[in-house]
């Protein structure tokens, strides 16, 4: 048998057609798998960061830290640590704290969010999402839920 048989048109045209199948068949399949099993499905469940250590909050400071790739507000309360999400639920802008209404405070449209993640004032239709803390050590801890 000859190795350097040269390919037939036919053949050349089959394989063609085949890798364009293929590839036009992944393009319908990926979008249904990433829809039937979303990234958060297939990432870690639970992630966690350090907001920095307790002595570093005096109370109501605050400070953005990034749980995995999302924004969370971290709030000393007199009550303790709490921690939501930092995109605002009205068109995403990320917020701050509000130092004289002791609010979480969306720069894009005014909204207001109470200590609770409540929206409270402004167009936000849904409270901030609530993350976890754990003081281990000394050091706050801010984890998804
Ligand atoms: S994006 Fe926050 S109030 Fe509009």
């Amino acid at each position: 048998m000859n190795a350097q048989q040269p390919v037939s048109r036919q053949k050349f045209l089959d394989v063609l057609i085949g890798v364009g199948l293929a590839a036009w068949a992944a393009a319908f399949v990926a979008p249904v798998l990433t829809y039937v099993w979303p990234s958060q499905r297939r990432g870690p469940g639970t992630q966690t960061a350090s907001a920095g250590k307790v002595n570093e909050f005096v109370e109501w400071q605050t400070k953005v830290v990034a749980v995995g790739s999302h924004p969370v507000i971290v709030v000393r309360t007199p009550q303790g640590f709490r921690a939501y999400s930092a995109i605002c639920t009205h068109l995403g802008c990320i917020v701050g704290w509000d130092v004289v209404r002791h609010q979480i405070a969306c720069p894009c449209h005014a909204g207001y969010f109470d200590i609770n993640g409540r929206p409270v004032a402004g167009p936000p239709p849904r409270p901030l999402a609530e993350y976890g803390i754990a003081v281990v050590k000394g050091e706050v801890l801010v984890k998804s839920t």
